[in-house]
């Protein structure tokens, strides 16, 4: 598989086969591809002539004590895994290409940046915002996946594309997870092998917030949805827990209480050792 590592390239192989009324999908990566990615590059493939999967660890996303460097790198692999989910093209710039000396431009939005993960991680969605603008200009698709997992990035980029006019469709596929239920994650293969037995215990918080939420007649109040998360992370005293909260599924604002029909997003981020885990359900009432 010709690896395309050109922006100018890039933009060109897209233009020329859209003029060809041939349809781009795209799959915006960091690599270290697993199953996960692979749905998006099925579902890209099922629908598009070329789907292009771009594998750039994004240094602007990394706080300064976050593990840029040691993020696992692996473009063999992922060619392999991009091929045997039907994906046609990989393009895989280097920094410079992605950011050339001089580059000064940076893309925030507002909103739904401001709490979880924004707050927690400083500039974080502003160089997300602004690695995924620049790879769709390079990538040109009529549609963009990305993976539920990292759900507040969801709602960033879909924030970004319709202020910005962006002429791409994002869609959203739903997180793929281990046969216990663990969320698949890049990150993962941080976790030793106990760490890995634990890990699934945000999944079981998750399930145990939804069943909550199920059997809600009426009305529920949010620290009873939360409680019910905190409690079973509690029984593994390994996990710091850093955020587990049931907020609106549109805005991530917290409400007191939540009623039959709402769409609320439970949210979970822990750290089991070194390693932190992110996962969600999105459930409505
Ligand atoms: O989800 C990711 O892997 C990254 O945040 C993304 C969207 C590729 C931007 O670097």
């Amino acid at each position: 598989m010709h690896v395309i590592t050109s922006v100018a390239e890039m933009q060109q192989i897209a233009e020329t086969a859209r003029q060809q009324g041939r349809s781009v999908g795209c799959v915006p990566t960091m690599g270290s591809l697993h199953n996960g990615h692979g749905s998006l590059i099925a579902a890209s493939a099922e629908r598009h002539a070329l789907t292009v999967t771009s594998v750039f660890v994004n240094p602007t996303q990394f706080g300064p004590h976050e593990d840029y460097d040691a993020y696992p790198r692996d473009l063999d692999g992922d060619i392999a895994t991009i091929r045997a989910h039907g994906g046609t093209h990989v393009f895989a710039p280097s920094v410079a290409e992605m950011y050339p000396e001089g580059f000064t431009t940076s893309i925030r939005v507002g909103g739904v940046t401001e709490v979880l993960e924004g707050a927690r991680r400083p500039g974080h969605f502003d160089g997300v915002a602004t690695v995924v603008c620049k790879l769709l200009e390079a990538m040109r698709p009529t549609e963009a996946f990305f993976g539920q997992k990292d759900y507040q990035q969801t709602l960033v980029v879909k924030r970004m594309v319709r202020d910005l006019f962006l002429p791409v469709k994002i869609t959203v596929m739903p997180t793929v997870r281990e046969d216990d239920g663990l969320a698949m994650s890049s990150r993962n293969v941080y976790l030793s092998a106990d760490q890995r037995n634990k890990a699934t215990t945000i999944y079981r918080a998750l399930l145990a917030a939804q069943d909550l939420l199920s059997e809600t007649e009426d009305t529920i109040s949010r620290q009873a949805i939360e409680h019910a998360m905190t409690l079973v992370i509690s029984h593994v005293p390994e996990f710091e827990i850093d955020y587990a909260v049931a907020v609106d599924a549109d805005t991530l604002q917290e409400q007191e209480a939540y009623a039959t029909g709402d769409r609320v997003a439970l949210l979970i981020a822990a750290k089991l050792g070194t390693t932190r885990l992110i996962d969600n359900l999105v459930v409505t009432v």
